[in-house]
């Protein structure tokens, strides 16, 4: 939508499909030039996991089918590269943590994940509800949050500090 002299970005987006939305998670993927950690906020089924398969597509780390929650599991990672671009003019490998902390009820809980060390230069850190954690939010880069608008129509904002 607009870029402020800070630095900060903020992008607003509108989806009708998850394949729009995988499709919107491929060009968000450009945005994210590691180091990042982002959370991912929005309602169960606003379609989190699904924007992820779209930026894990971009990065080569998986294909969309192979994207599934970790809601169990907690972590799911992935190995990728972003591909060159205007800002990046070489591919650069990267690392890709797909994160779920919705069955995560405190700090001490959140502390044996150990995320501090996925905080590495060539990573993207995915937070599904991280902004439970005020230490997620802190270290964070800024949110992608997903309103369900009506039907399939989702609003998509990314936002950057
Ligand atoms: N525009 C859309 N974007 C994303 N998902 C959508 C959209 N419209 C419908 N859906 C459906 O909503 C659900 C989103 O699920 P999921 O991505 O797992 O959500 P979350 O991770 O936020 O709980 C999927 O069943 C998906 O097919
Ligand atoms: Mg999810």
């Amino acid at each position: 939508m607009n870029t402020h002299s800070t630095g900060a970005q903020t992008h607003v987006y509108v989806t009708h499909s998850s394949e729009e939305t995988i499709a919107l998670g491929r060009e968000l993927a450009l945005l994210l030039a590691p180091p990042k950690m982002l959370v991912l906020r929005g309602d169960l089924g606003a379609g989190k996991t699904t924007l992820v398969k779209g930026i894990a597509a971009a990065l080569g780390a998986a294909e969309p089918e192979e994207i599934t929650s970790p809601t169990f599991t907690l972590i799911h990672e992935y190995e990728g590269q972003l591909p060159a671009s205007d800002a990046q003019p070489s591919a650069q490998a990267v690392r890709l943590y797909h994160i779920d902390v919705y069955r995560l009820e405190s700090q001490r809980q959140l502390d044996t994940l150990g995320m501090e060390e996925f905080l590495i230069p060539d990573s993207i850190v995915l937070v599904e509800w991280g902004e439970k954690f005020p230490w997620i939010v802190a270290h964070s880069h800024g949110e992608i949050s997903i309103h369900a608008l009506h039907g399939e129509e989702r609003k998509i904002t990314l936002s950057l500090h």
